[in-house]
């Protein structure tokens, strides 16, 4: 499952299942993820800028000795940078923290600041978005997107840029498909591939009784009933762990969840208890 690919709209072939690097502190631990995720298998890792552990993901990606064609890397532009100018100069910041000369994708992290999320922000992100499609002209960048965009982020930017992004990152688990569908529809019709970030919901879906039954049923653990789902759904999954074996269970994928039982998971609705 590792080995295998989607395809984006521009022909770049990305690696199924990523591997999530949120939360991952800069230093021996997330240095130590990502050696064991290379080491598992793992050819596709996601980054930013605000995960503030580029300097020791791109160390590990340095010492593990692959070749860089054979692997998938990506970070973000973080959600405040907002101009054409600083564009640039985070994405140069972001390839030096990461010792590479090139990004496989780059994202624009979120249509608006995490600081003041909703803030109409629709001339920055074309202005960022403008830089962005400069890069990857450039081939500075193999493929670039969005994170975090809904239907009407994705449409605006598209009429001010002309320029479809090929890919969007939103969060997508099992309990989220009914807030997602329109935009995962919208994504799918118009060639834009949708990468699931916290398919595991950071964890918290992991016990919910439908998923917990499903992994008896399927003889899976319920990590591996909610990765797949979300592959069912031609999304791509980043699960993240810090933990070897954790890293390998979420990579076996091998398995498909039957339609019917993909219609249950996706009537789940999200318990909000499980966030507060
Ligand atoms: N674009 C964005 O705005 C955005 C936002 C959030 C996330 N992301 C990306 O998506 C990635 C994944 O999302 P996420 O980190 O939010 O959460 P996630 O992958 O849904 O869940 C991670 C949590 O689940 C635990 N876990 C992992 N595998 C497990 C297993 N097999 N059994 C039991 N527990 C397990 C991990 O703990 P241990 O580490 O202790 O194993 C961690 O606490 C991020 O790392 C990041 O790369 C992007």
């Amino acid at each position: 499952m590792l080995k295998e690919t989607f395809e984006l709209y521009n022909g770049v072939k990305i690696p199924k299942v990523g591997f999530g690097t949120w939360q991952v502190p800069n230093g021996d631990i997330a240095y130590q993820a990502v050696i064991d995720a290379l080491d598992v298998g793992y050819i596709h890792i996601d980054t930013a800028y605000v995960y503030e552990n580029e300097i020791s993901v791109g160390q590990a990606i340095k010492d593990a000795h692959i070749k860089r064609s054979e692997l998938f890397v990506t970070s973000k532009l973080p959600s405040h940078i907002k101009t054409y100018e600083e564009t640039e100069s985070y994405f140069y910041e972001t390839l030096k923290r990461l010792q590479l000369d090139y990004l496989d994708l780059y994202l624009i992290h979120a249509p608006w600041p995490w600081s003041n999320i909703g803030q109409e922000c629709k001339e920055g992100n074309a202005e960022a978005w403008k830089k962005m499609i400069e890069l990857y002209e450039q081939r500075k960048i193999r493929a670039i997107g969005v994170s975090n965009f809904n239907v009407d982020d994705l449409k605006d930017l598209i009429a001010r840029t002309g320029v479809v992004p090929h890919v969007n990152q939103i969060a997508f688990f099992a309990g989220h498909f009914q807030k997602q569908k329109e935009t995962i529809a919208f994504c799918q019709e118009n060639h834009i591939l949708v990468e699931a970030y916290s398919p595991l919901a950071i964890g918290h879906a992991l016990n919910t009784p439908l998923v917990v039954s499903l992994a008896e049923k399927y003889q899976k653990t319920p990590a591996q009933i909610l990765i797949r789902y979300t592959l069912e759904h031609n999304t791509l999954p980043l699960p993240k762990s810090t933990k070897k074996a954790r890293m390998e269970e979420n990579a076996d994928l091998d398995f498909s969840i039957s339609k019917e039982d993909v219609l249950l998971l996706d009537q789940l609705s999200e318990d909000p208890r499980r966030f507060g």
